[in-house]
């Protein structure tokens, strides 16, 4: 074969079947993969396309899709309505640089208008970049340096959040476990770890470290663990005692839990919050929201200033992201949009409860609103040390099994119902994980 032709091999646009795109990705991805999940090879597939509720892969697989783009689609794939403002902006350009346009300046103001501690927002383009800006302007402002984060509680990709995600030990706190290999030794002193919904340890740690401590970082719903009674009240109380800054990290809560997040949810306002995912409609948005004189801190006239935060990025506002958000945060303000999702999904969640009852599994389906998650647990966890306990080898094998019969949802993850899920899609998942736990007990006794 000419160097030509193996050029024309390799980019070629002929159809591929399943193998071969598997063949080609093993070739030219890490682990024939994106990253953080590696599905088993027995249901991992490539998706052709998104419609609704609904994925399909290059065989024409169908399946019912619980991962909703990590969250961020919460109606669903190609939204009618989001896909007309994407194609109203597109043509006007898919990316601008150092000056405004319209669909950023009209999504701050949505924004702005929305989440209860925002009084100016900084564009992102990820909630990875989102929560990594908050600790800066967080630093920026007090003068201190450390963060603290709770156990089990995930805040992106950065070096500040990948400690104590997901140890195989609980840590000795306030100690983290890193989570990947690659960041500095000195990062290590600047993260403190607590376990979620545990007032003791946060206070005591602070107060330790009052001097050094910027700000405290929560989900305020973590993965699929909601705070206790009084939990993000007490953050709150702390902070404020302690001139400490509050972060929630609303990548996930943002628009998800209520129109105004959990700030809105549970009645605590923090001093900055970030986002992502919903934000942006399925494209690359994010933000940090707080007070203006918080905000101040990345006034692009201080640059150069000792409290000035840099916030900056190549794609932030971008414009066809923006419009997509503009869009999918219209739908969202519908009247009774939430009280619709969280009934509908509470319907389900408690149809699945009863099928693994009736299969006698000692599996619970745990969450709120429309995240939730089964697992093999005796007690509904509060914190990620009840995590360690439950039985995640046979939650990973009964997702997987769902898998099988056509459910999207990425093993041991939560699950994120949206506003197209229909009662067929929630009828076919009720089969589906009958079949799952018959499948399961049959290995069992096997
Ligand atoms: C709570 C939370 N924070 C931050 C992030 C990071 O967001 P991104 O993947 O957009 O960088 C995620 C991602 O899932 C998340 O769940």
């Amino acid at each position: 074969m000419t160097p030509a032709e193996t050029a024309h091999e390799f980019h070629s646009t002929e159809p591929r079947t399943h193998e071969e795109w598997y063949e080609l990705a093993a070739r030219v991805l890490p682990g024939a993969g994106l990253g953080g999940y590696s599905l088993p090879e027995d249901v991992r597939f490539v998706i052709e396309r998104g419609e609704g509720a609904h994925l399909f892969d290059v065989r024409g697989c169908r399946y019912i899709d619980y991962v909703g783009g990590a969250g961020a689609l919460i109606l669903g794939h190609a939204h009618p309505h989001v896909i007309d403002a994407v194609q109203e902006s597109a043509p006007k350009g898919l990316h601008f640089f150092g000056t405004l346009n319209e669909y950023c300046v009209r999504l701050a103001e949505v924004l702005v208008d929305a989440i209860p501690c925002a009084e100016k927002i900084a564009f992102s383009t990820t909630g990875s970049e989102s929560t990594f800006y908050a600790m800066r302007i967080a630093r920026a402002y007090t003068g201190r340096s450390k963060i603290l984060k709770c156990e089990g509680g995930y805040h992106g990709n950065h070096d500040y959040s990948n400690f104590s995600v997901s140890p195989s030990q609980p840590a000795n706190y306030p100690a983290g476990r890193p989570d990947t290999a690659g960041m500095p030794a000195s990062i290590h002193e600047e993260v403190l770890i607590a376990p979620y919904n545990d007032l003791e340890v946060v206070r005591r740690l602070a107060e330790e470290n009052r001097d050094d401590l910027a700000a405290i970082i929560v989900e305020p719903a973590q993965r699929v663990i909601f705070p206790k009674e009084g939990y993000l009240q007490g953050l709150r109380d702390i902070c404020d005692e302690l001139g400490i800054l509050l972060i929630f990290d609303e990548v996930v809560t943002g628009f998800r839990l209520a129109y105004g997040g959990a700030q809105a949810y549970f009645g605590v306002i923090p001093d900055l919050a970030s986002y992502g995912k919903i934000v942006g409609g399925g494209g690359p948005v994010g933000c940090v929201a707080g007070s203006e004189q918080i905000m101040e801190q990345c006034n692009p006239v201080n640059r150069g200033g000792a409290n000035y935060a840099y916030i900056n990025g190549t794609l932030h506002g971008n414009p066809v992201g923006c419009a997509a958000g503009l869009a999918t945060l219209e739908i969202l303000r519908e009247p009774a949009f939430y009280q619709r999702l969280h009934d509908r999904s509470a319907g389900l969640q408690s149809m699945c409860q009863e099928v693994l009852d009736r299969h006698g599994l000692a599996a619970k389906a745990i969450g709120q609103a429309s995240l939730w998650q089964i697992v093999f647990t005796e007690v509904e966890p509060e914190s990620y040390t009840d995590f360690l306990r439950a039985d995640m080898a046979s939650t990973r094998e009964l997702d997987r099994l769902q898998m099988h019969e056509g459910l999207y949802v990425l093993p041991a993850v939560r699950r994120f119902v949206s506003a197209v899920h229909s009662d067929d899609d929630f009828e076919q998942t009720v089969s589906a994980l009958d079949a799952a736990c018959l499948a399961f007990k049959n290995r069992q006794t096997s």
